[in-house]
């Protein structure tokens, strides 16, 4: 876990000149994942059904990651791509990488008739691993929609993103879902990610929520989860959806700063990154509460396995929820050990607090309720029933990991997991609900409009999630910690 340091100096906005897209069809789409171990197919949905039902399958890899099946280029070349909050590019692989380097399908440029290459270095880094190569424009497809003129980063090198895991469905190259500023903020120009280029297509919002494999037995819907693009799935959910506001941030100054808090929440004109929302604290059940002295950034991504908070607060956590075997703190990986039989531990939770405020923490908060069973990553095998090691998956954030000037609070997937998430572009804001499927063979989708909730419902969370705890199956090696772009701003 080497993290780069964020280099931030002052940032300006190039201006941006957009060019002409096209995007068809004008209808929902649904991208199912699906987790490989036990489905090793693509399990599509038919696509047939009403506008606002069509899904697609994201493929959840071993736990570690989400992906989700993209094509590219004219006819089209196929990828399994890491689904990431965390950042804004998309790329993958090509034939001018050597296969070492890039052992899986490579996007061959000869092939695609609809390619432009760009002449434009394309060089990204992520809290672990990089990429580079040059941009170039394509189609770019997911199901039956696409988008032509896609900015797309044609990869002839990486490190630590392609095949750093033994087994199973292989991440094949990053699908970015961040704000476009991520990349305009970088200095890269006209690089407006898939799903903001769909807002064109009134799909202003998409929705997520990320399972294990051991939930889809009797559910008509995907294994690993889904994306849905313009739409919500009330079948997996309970409650109502609660919205936040998303945190923009000031680029201009010396430092990449967080519009939160009592002071700086108030700031106009900031420019949107990450899916960042306002959190106020965290909890257990067992007696451990920690309140944030002011609003802070939570930043959700679903590109990093784990979830990342101040070290002291991480510590906190793990001592209120440990057993008679007590947490070692790994300093070398700077995690926690922590005793294998809290994978049973269903009874107890972790508890992540946010604001439906920029500005004010709120007396009732909106509250993630996670149990501390979701929270256990085998480590020395890959399978979490049987592993005798093993890893918290809340870990404390290092200065190095730091997405701006404020404390690193980074809600991984093993917390995402909990969630139904919304994410709304045009308003900029995300919706959440505890992640509760109920099984309805018939009806499983429908239109934002009757789906969308009011956010400032105020509504009673649900606490006990009926997420069955399964053995996610996680190993050392395939602990993700890419998923968030370190944004380097430039002159
Ligand atoms: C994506 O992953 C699925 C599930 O493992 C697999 O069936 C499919 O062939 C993969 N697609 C590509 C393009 O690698
Ligand atoms: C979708 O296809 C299935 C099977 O092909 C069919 O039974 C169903 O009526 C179709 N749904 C719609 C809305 O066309
Ligand atoms: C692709 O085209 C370029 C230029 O025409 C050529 O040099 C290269 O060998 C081709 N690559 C493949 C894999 O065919
Ligand atoms: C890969 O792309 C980078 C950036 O465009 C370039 O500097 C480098 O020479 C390329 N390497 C190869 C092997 O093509
Ligand atoms: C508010 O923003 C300023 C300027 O970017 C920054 O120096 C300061 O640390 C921020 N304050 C808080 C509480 O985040
Ligand atoms: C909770 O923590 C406080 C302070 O450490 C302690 O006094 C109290 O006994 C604890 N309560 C329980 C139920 O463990
Ligand atoms: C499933 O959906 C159908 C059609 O929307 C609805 O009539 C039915 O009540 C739902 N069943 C459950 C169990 O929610």
């Amino acid at each position: 876990m080497y993290i780069n340091p964020l280099l931030v100096t002052t940032g300006i906005l190039a201006s941006m000149v957009m060019p002409v897209y096209t995007i068809t069809p004008q209808e929902l789409i649904r991208a199912p994942l699906l987790r490989n171990e036990h489905a090793m197919t693509l399990l599509r949905r038919s696509v047939n059904e009403s506008k606002f039902r069509k899904r697609e399958q994201l493929i959840n890899a071993n736990g570690r990651e989400y992906l989700i099946q993209v094509s590219v280029g004219t006819p089209p070349q196929l990828f399994n791509m890491t689904l990431d909050t965390g950042s804004a590019e998309i790329w993958v692989p090509t034939t001018k990488c050597p296969k070492k380097v890039c052992p899986y399908e490579r996007f061959d440029p000869n092939k695609s008739s609809t390619l432009t290459v760009l002449n434009e270095v394309f060089s990204i880094q992520y809290g672990l691993g990089n990429a580079e190569g040059v941009y170039g424009q394509d189609t770019v497809s997911i199901g039956t929609t696409s988008v032509s003129n896609q900015k797309i980063g044609l990869v002839n090198n990486t490190k630590d993103i392609l095949g750093v895991v033994s087994d199973g469905t292989q991440s094949n190259g990053i699908f970015g879902l961040g704000y476009p500023g991520l990349n305009s903020a970088r200095g890269v120009k006209n690089d407006i990610p898939f799903a903001f280029h769909l807002m064109q297509q009134q799909l202003s919002f998409f929705s997520i929520y990320l399972t294990n494999s051991h939930q889809t037995k009797s559910s008509s819907s995907s294994g690993g989860g889904e994306i849905i693009f313009g739409g919500v799935d009330k079948t997996k959910f309970s409650g109502e959806l609660i919205y936040v506001p998303v945190i923009d941030y000031d680029i201009q100054h010396q430092h990449v700063s967080p519009n939160v808090g009592k002071k700086n929440g108030t700031r106009q004109g900031g420019t949107y990154l990450y899916w960042t929302v306002p959190g106020q604290g965290v909890s257990t059940s067992k007696n451990y509460t920690h309140t944030t002295n002011d609003v802070v950034p939570f930043v959700l991504d679903t590109g990093t396995t784990m979830t990342y908070m101040p070290a002291s607060v991480v510590k906190g956590i793990v001592q209120s929820i440990s057993t008679k075997k007590k947490p070692v703190f790994d300093v070398f990986n700077s995690i926690y050990q922590v005793d294998c039989s809290l994978r049973n531990n269903k009874r107890d939770s972790v508890h992540f607090q946010l604001s439906t405020s920029k500005t004010e923490k709120q007396q009732q908060p909106l509250d993630i309720s996670v149990p501390v069973s979701e929270l256990i990553i085998p480590l020395d095998t890959n399978d979490l029933a049987t592993a005798t090691s093993c890893m918290f998956a809340i870990a404390p954030a290092q200065p190095s990991d730091s997405l701006s000037s404020a404390p690193t609070w980074l809600l991984g997937e093993a917390t995402l997991r909990a969630v139904y998430t919304v994410y709304d572009m045009a308003q900029n804001r995300v919706g959440l609900a505890p992640y509760s499927p109920h099984d309805n063979t018939t009806s499983s989708s429908s239109s934002a409009e009757n789906n969308i909730q009011n956010p400032n419902n105020q509504q009673q969370q649900q606490q006990q999630q009926q997420q069955q705890s399964s053995a996610s199956s996680i190993g050392r090696s395939s602990v993700i910690t890419l998923g968030f772009i370190v944004l380097v701003l430039t002159l």
